[in-house]
């Protein structure tokens, strides 16, 4: 059975991807700071190098194999600039960035082994900004970045991509009915949706396709928007 390792499995996207990977025949590891509810739970902190070790270690003791590997865990910290401390900036990027290389460096050689794939979530939050989100953006705008420079340095092995969400509604209260409307496609996104997009990226159809992007937002970044 191909093995599957997400972070940031405890809800959200992570735990929809965890759920969709298991629905689809794969044996899934999930790792999060917090009990993850799919697959085998490891509690990890991904900006953690001997967390990230160990959690490498762990799987290659206990399932043998790694299959493929989505980046998901993140979190932001939205402050104006001049309050915004430099161990939150770090953390930020720590959690959002460094985890990926950190993660893809230990798990190099199994995923090698398996020709296996990497699928690394960013944001729309790469190409476009509210104000007072400096380390978000720039640890998502890194994250596209480090996905084509792996891509370049695993390949022909090891395929990596980067899926960018925009608004997927996985906390916080319901969108309404104009938040829905807003959107080209009709709605706002669910963690179903981005799973279904990752499930294509690590499974056979996507076999051609690395380095890229992924942008899954019902069209918003394509909506030109003047003022009244
Ligand atoms: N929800 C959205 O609208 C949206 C849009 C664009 C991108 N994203 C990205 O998608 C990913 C998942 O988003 P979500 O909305 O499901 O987030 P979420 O906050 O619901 O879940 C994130 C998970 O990551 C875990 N996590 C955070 N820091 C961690 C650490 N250091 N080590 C291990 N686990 C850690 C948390 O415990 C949590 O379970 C994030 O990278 C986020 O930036 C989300």
């Amino acid at each position: 059975m191909p093995v599957a390792l997400i972070t940031g499995s405890a809800r959200g996207i992570g735990a929809a991807v965890a759920a969709r990977l298991r629905d689809n025949g794969w044996d899934v590891v999930a790792a999060d700071r917090d009990p993850s509810p799919v697959g085998r739970p490891v509690i990890c902190d991904v900006a953690d190098e001997a967390s990230v070790v160990a959690l490498i270690a762990g799987i290659r003791i206990s399932e043998g194999r790694l299959d493929a590997l989505i980046c998901n865990a993140g979190i932001n910290i939205r402050k104006p600039l001049a309050d915004l401390s430099l161990a939150e900036w770090s953390s930020v990027l720590g959690t959002n960035l460094t985890s990926t290389f950190l993660l893809v460096r230990a798990a190099e050689p199994l995923l090698r082994a398996a020709n296996g794939a990497v699928v690394t979530i960013a944001s729309t939050r790469a190409h476009m900004s509210e104000p007072y989100t400096e380390a978000y953006a720039a640890s998502k705008g890194g994250l596209v970045a480090l996905t084509h420079a792996l891509a370049i340095s695993l390949g022909p092995e090891v395929r990596v991509n980067c899926v960018s969400p925009g608004w997927i509604a996985t906390k916080g209260p319901a969108p309404s009915a104009m938040e829905h409307a807003f959107h080209p496609a009709g709605r706002v996104g669910t963690a179903e949706d981005v799973a279904a997009l990752v499930a294509f990226l690590v499974g056979p159809d996507s076999r051609f396709i690395t380095g890229s992007e992924f942008v899954i937002d019902g069209g918003v970044t394509r909506k030109m928007i003047y003022p009244d």
